[in-house]
């Protein structure tokens, strides 16, 4: 009996399969490798010393994904397969909903002959858009995201519901808050495509010299110090969720089950604050400058996870500062591999 990981070559994907694999599960991975590379999946290896499968495909080849179900049994399924930049969703949204939903369709579809049940969906916060009350909690009234990527994610939730209801299956919706850091081992990490847009790795790429200096979009946001506030949640602590969130599914008695769960660390950063705490975890300096907001942003956002914590027995354990000395160490190691 197996998981299957789909995108678990991919940054939370990877350090997910790990989490699996540590904990006695046999894994399947699906990943076209769109945006992860292989020594990634040898590094899964050496991190976790145990071997998951891996086909190399995309989901949106039903008679492939027929055949992997064929070969494995498979009990349950976490979904990371998906497109997640922001801005290029704007530009190319019918590509977002094709590589997003057309997938998770085909998935569900070949589920639901096969009578598989258990799926996990990598959702985002992006779906309360900016809400009207902090902490942000699961009966936070969800807005349709601006970006075609968020709208993306809101739609897989919707389309998971009904899957949920019409074929009584179990289902997670794991909305993450923002997922910063690397494996301790430094051998998984988010893997750097062009300029980053998120604010982590381009805080990194500026240390390291790669950029000049980071722009820190606005300082006229009404918080503290005038930039805008994001919960920051370590991945090997998000991944660890995923495992939790399973282990639940797989164990209830229910037929039909929907859980959804907000996950991050409760506590609202800014972006000066994660700024000068990366500063002090890997004594470097970042330069920085003030430039004007970014279209889209929103100023605050920050999770309330006492659902998981509750019903999960789950919480994010690691500071912000360790999370980013993780970073700065897999960064060091990406340089090492040139
Ligand atoms: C973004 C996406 C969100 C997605 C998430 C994935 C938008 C509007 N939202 O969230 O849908 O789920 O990424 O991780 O794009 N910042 C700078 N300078 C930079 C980069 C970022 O000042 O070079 C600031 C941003 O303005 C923001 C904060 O840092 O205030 C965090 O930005 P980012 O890492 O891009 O995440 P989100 O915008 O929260």
């Amino acid at each position: 009996m197996a998981i299957l990981v789909t995108g678990g070559l991919g940054y939370i994907g990877s350090h997910t399969v790990v989490e699996l694999l540590q904990n006695d599960f046999e894994v399947v991975i699906v990943d076209d490798l769109s945006n992860s590379e292989r020594f990634i999946l040898e590094n899964i290896e050496k991190v976790s010393g145990k071997k998951p499968t891996f086909y190399p495909f995309d989901l949106k080849r039903r008679e492939l994904i027929k055949q992997l179900l064929d070969a494995h049994y498979i009990e349950g399924c976490i979904n990371f397969a998906a497109f997640k930049a922001v801005g290029e969703s704007q530009e190319k949204p019918l590509d977002y909903y094709e590589n997003n939903l057309f997938t998770l369709v085909n998935l569900l579809q070949e589920f639901k002959e096969r009578n598989i049940s258990n799926f996990i969906f990598s959702s985002s916060c992006t779906v309360y858009g900016q809400a009207d009350q902090q902490p942000i909690d699961e009966n936070t009234p969800l807005k349709l995201p601006e970006s075609s990527y968020g709208k993306t994610k809101q739609m897989g939730e919707e389309i998971l519901k009904d899957f949920a209801i019409a074929h009584a299956k179990r289902v997670s919706l794991l909305r993450y808050f923002n997922p910063i850091g690397a494996h301790p081992t430094a051998l998984l990490g988010e893997l750097p495509i062009g300029i980053p847009n998120n604010l982590v790795p381009f805080v990194t790429q500026t240390a390291a010299g790669i950029r000049e200096k980071l722009n820190i979009w606005g300082n006229d946001y009404p918080t503290e110090d005038g930039t805008a506030v994001r919960d920051y949640i370590y991945v090997v602590d998000l991944a660890k969720a995923h495992v939790k969130a399973l282990q639940k599914l797989m164990n209830t008695k229910e037929e039909t089950k929907i859980d959804m769960y907000n996950l991050g660390t409760g506590k609202g950063s800014s972006v000066l604050e994660v700024v000068h705490a990366f500063e002090s975890a890997n004594q470097i300096k970042v330069p920085y400058q003030i430039c004007d907001r970014r279209a889209g942003d929103i100023t605050i956002a920050y999770a309330n996870p006492e659902k998981a914590e509750k019903e999960l027995g789950w919480k994010a354990e690691t500071t912000l500062q360790e999370a980013l000395k993780s970073t700065w160490k897999w960064q060091k190691y990406l340089e090492t591999r040139k």
